[in-house]
């Protein structure tokens, strides 16, 4: 069993996409361990994102993140890290794969719906940033 976190981005939960975002979550298998609904202070998704400061995107991307609420979740599944980056698709919606959930839901590069980690090292970074040992039990 693998772990990786996920975030169900501020533009989908603003346009009421989280249950069936959720729907496809756990009808591909994977189990939630822990999840809830968090507004991003413009410091969190500073720090959350910290490895892409002075990307030129990184202030448009921690203004939009900060924006509304967003639901963070730890998930579980055999390659979970894999396997949820796959059922998100491509980071750009419009080169994302049919069937994908940003391909589906997300609007924009930025605006994609969805946020997976990339690696075992990011998923621990990740899911430590957001949920205390006793909430991934
Ligand atoms: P995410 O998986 O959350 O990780 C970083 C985010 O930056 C990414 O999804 C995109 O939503 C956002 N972003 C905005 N512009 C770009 C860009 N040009 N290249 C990569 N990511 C971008």
């Amino acid at each position: 069993m693998e772990r990786t976190f996920a975030i169900i981005k501020p533009d989908a939960v603003e346009r009421r996409l989280t249950g069936q975002i959720l729907g496809r979550i756990e009808g591909s298998g994977f189990t939630i361990r822990a999840m809830r609904f968090e507004h991003l202070t413009r410091a969190d998704a500073e720090g959350f994102y910290a490895v892409h400061r002075g990307r030129p995107f990184f202030r448009a991307l921690t203004e939009f993140m900060s924006s509304g609420p967003c639901v963070v979740l730890a998930l579980e599944a055999p390659d979970a890290i894999r396997k949820w980056r796959d059922l998100m698709g491509a980071t750009d919606p419009a080169k994302a794969a049919p069937g994908t959930l940003r391909k589906e839901f997300g609007s924009s590069i930025e605006r994609n719906a969805t946020h997976g980690s990339d690696a075992p090292e990011t998923a621990a970074f990740e899911l430590g940033y957001f949920f205390r040992g006793m909430d991934l039990i």
